[in-house]
């Protein structure tokens, strides 16, 4: 039986407001996706997850849903959705959307009615404790602004309430049958529409219901509490039956925020949890051949030997761009696709990866995220022209531009056949026509200190990659080989490596005569 897409596609996320804008109001929206597809379907990708796109105050930027049912206005319609979904589809690109099961906004109808009366039938749909005004319930933490309390104080009711990220983030109670029945009916709401799945916010998170685990202080202070308890398993699997309701291999990816491996892997279940997982470890490791042939060699051990589904991700919207954690060097960027794109599991890669983006420098008085400013430098526009306002409908956008965006844009580097955006298409395009870069296994081989090599081999296809780390020429020894791909623009391909691998350069390298 074929494998299913979710295997072998790559998946791009977008994050709407800072994707392109077709309205002039400075924030990214439905229309300019459907504008972007055409760039999608060149490049090569599979399949788009699209931050929240619904209803919301906007307190965490859509994260905060107060319908999840109807689109925010500021994106578009569902009208543009639906043409955004067809658009994609008739590109052989999935579309899978952000749904946030952990809380909703406090501006959304059932929490309304729930702190309106004790008495309300949706009262019980949240978390709830009876106390004083000084003195809370636990002391666990919020994530925004970290280390805050997660509990605020009800004047309506006299009650406190539970919110892991912000006040307005009240935290739904999954203990509770009605919460359960209605948020499954909103993802059939989207099922019925035609998405191909959904990435689950912090979803790791919704066991806890009523019922409050108990926490170290470490677990309760960390930026996104670390809650990892039975019940959460017993809701993925409803969670998981929903989607199997429909046909068509729809699909799950996890945030399962617990930066340990063995712990992610759980969230597989038997088959019968999420689909997938992100995997954040690897994220956080050091640009170093040894921490990535251990990331390697973990995965493996916990996830794909148990026949669990690996991801990769490097960059996304929580979190500085890999090219600036990376300290900025492009070298490293184009090598970091190289790896990215050549592990085996599901690459997931962050809107303007391919264009080699780092953060936006953004001052002080223009910070908008409710975690304090962290989040917004990964959150700059995306510049898709050289000119002041980079192809955005108004050059008023709500953050600023990245830096160097009147070089590193969608139409410059377009014309520059070796720039880092055509890398990233010869590697895409490598990955679709290689079943050995597509679900093949992964083995180390041995190689010189700040080199790493892996091969990857599945039914007589087979490619090797090797990435040096260092910013000296390194020699390696693959003679057999070809060049395919290489992130250094005057490697000739279609022949062995001559010579020493040049600064942080990475390869990937063929035995297929003709691939
Ligand atoms: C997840 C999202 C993040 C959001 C938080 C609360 O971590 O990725 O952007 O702020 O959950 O929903």
């Amino acid at each position: 039986m074929a494998e299913p897409w979710w295997k072998t596609a790559v998946v791009y996320q977008i994050y709407p407001r800072s994707f392109r804008d077709t309205t002039g109001d400075g924030v990214g929206d439905l229309r300019g996706i459907i504008e972007g597809l055409d760039h999608l379907e060149w490049l090569g990708v599979d399949a788009l997850w699209l931050s929240p796109v619904f209803r919301s105050p906007m307190v965490d930027h859509g994260y905060d849903v107060s319908d999840h049912c109807d689109v925010d206005p500021v994106f578009g319609s569902l009208a543009d959705l639906d043409e955004l979904i067809a658009g994609a589809h008739q590109r052989g690109i999935k579309v899978l959307l952000d749904w946030v099961p952990n809380h909703t906004s406090d501006q959304h109808p059932w929490f309304l009615a729930a702190r309106s009366s004790r008495d309300d039938p949706k009262r019980g749909w949240y978390v709830w404790r009876d106390g004083s005004p000084d003195a809370r319930p636990n002391d666990w933490c919020r994530g925004f602004p970290p280390g805050e309390p997660a509990w605020s104080w009800d004047e309506t009711t006299d009650a406190w309430y539970l919110h892991l990220f912000a006040p307005e983030q009240p935290d739904l109670n999954w203990d509770h049958p009605g919460v359960r029945s209605a948020m499954h009916d909103t993802l059939r709401f989207w099922l019925d529409r035609g998405v191909d799945g959904f990435r689950m916010d912090v979803v790791h998170l919704i066991g806890k219901g009523n019922r409050l685990p108990e926490l170290t202080p470490d677990e309760a202070k960390a930026p996104v509490a670390f809650i990892d308890v039975p019940a959460t398993h017993e809701r993925l699997r409803e969670i998981r039956s929903v989607l199997d309701e429909y046909p068509g291999q729809r699909t799950s990816v996890g945030e399962v925020y617990l930066l340990d491996p063995a712990r992610v892997a759980d969230y597989y279940g038997r088959g019968d949890e999420l689909h997938l997982s992100f995997n954040f470890k690897p994220m956080f490791s050091r640009w170093r051949a040894a921490s990535w042939a251990r990331n390697i060699a973990e995965t493996s051990s916990l996830l794909d030997r148990a026949g669990l589904w690996p991801t990769w991700v490097l960059s996304n919207h929580d979190n500085p761009r890999h090219r600036t954690r990376l300290g900025g060097d492009e070298r490293v960027a184009r090598a970091a696709a190289v790896l990215l794109l050549t592990l085996r599991g599901t690459p997931f890669l962050y809107a303007g990866e391919e264009l080699g983006l780092e953060d936006a420098d953004v001052p002080l008085e223009r910070h908008v995220d409710p975690s304090g400013g962290r989040r917004d430098g990964c959150r700059a526009p995306i510049p898709w022209t050289a000119d002041a306002d980079h192809g955005w409908a108004s050059a008023d956008t709500w953050l600023p531009f990245p830096l160097a965006a009147d070089r590193r844009n969608a139409a410059s580097l377009l014309a520059d056949p070796s720039s880092i955006l055509h890398l990233y298409r010869a590697l895409l395009a490598a990955r679709r026509r290689s079943v050995a870069l597509q679900l093949g296994s992964i083995e180390l081989v041995d190689a010189p200190d700040d080199v790493l090599v892996y091969r990857r081999a599945s039914d007589g296809d087979e490619r090797v990659v090797a990435i040096s780390f260092t910013e000296q020429p390194t020699a390696v020894d693959l003679p057999s080989l070809t060049v395919e791909v290489s992130c250094d623009p005057d490697r000739p391909l279609g022949e062995p490596i001559d010579g020493p691998l040049s600064p942080y350069e990475a390869v990937l390298l063929t035995a297929s005569p003709g691939a």
